[in-house]
């Protein structure tokens, strides 16, 4: 049996990786390719425990460090339980963020440091990463206009912090897709949903 393909979107807030996700299952079920969409963190019942942890707005939020375990955690049940577990069976998985969320969240604008959360993810999930990578960026104003009609003014605990991080979870990104060109693609999300679709499609196919 071959292997899947695994495919992780990853962005700031608002920026339509859900959306797109969905969008990139269809294309692939159409295509005969059988996949599964999945989101972190979450994505298996014991993950989904900690999203309620991390992203729940009660109370000031966890310690920096106590934040990237927990974010390790869910991903490592779901790595172990979900996604491997598929790609075995020949599926291919779409996840909406993954590890390279942590290291622009965490490890860059929440100051904990790239080698830190890859030690985590190492522990954790043996250090796998998608096969490719797609970033969709928007322009802070676009990603503050959907974030609002989505959430009404109700972010979650990461997603309602101030504009300052979410600027330094945008650099960070911008800068691993900098680095390590061959595991990413970068999408203009500012388009409509129709015209970052192509724009996904092409990336993917060719791989
Ligand atoms: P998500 O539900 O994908 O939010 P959105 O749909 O707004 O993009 O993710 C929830 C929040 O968790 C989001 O603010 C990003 C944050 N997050 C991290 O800080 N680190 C991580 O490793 C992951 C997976 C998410």
């Amino acid at each position: 049996m071959t292997r899947g393909k695994f495919i992780a979107f990853e962005g700031g807030e608002g920026a339509g990786k859900s959306t797109q996700a969905r969008m990139l299952a269809a294309a692939l079920t159409e295509r005969g390719i059988a996949c599964v969409v999945t989101r972190e963190p979450g994505g298996t019942p014991g993950a989904e425990a900690i999203r309620e942890l991390l992203l729940g707005t009660a109370g000031d939020g966890w310690h920096p460090r106590a934040e990237a375990l927990l974010f390790a955690a869910a991903r490592s049940d779901h790595v172990a339980r979900l996604i491997l577990p598929a790609l075995d069976t020949g599926k291919w998985v779409i996840c909406d963020r993954f590890v390279d969320s942590s290291r622009a969240y965490q490890g860059g604008a929440g100051g904990l440091g790239d080698a830190d959360v890859m030690a985590l993810h190492q522990v954790g999930s043996q250090g796998l990463l998608a096969d490719l990578t797609l970033l969709i960026e928007v322009s802070p104003e676009t990603a503050a206009a959907r974030a609002r009609a989505r959430d009404g003014g109700k972010a979650d605990r990461i997603g309602g912090r101030d504009g300052a991080y979410h600027a330094r979870v945008a650099s960070a990104f911008a800068a691993l897709a900098q680095a390590e060109r061959e595991r990413f693609a970068r999408i203009d999300g500012d388009a409509d949903a129709a015209l970052v679709h192509q724009a996904v499609l092409a990336a993917v196919m060719p791989r």
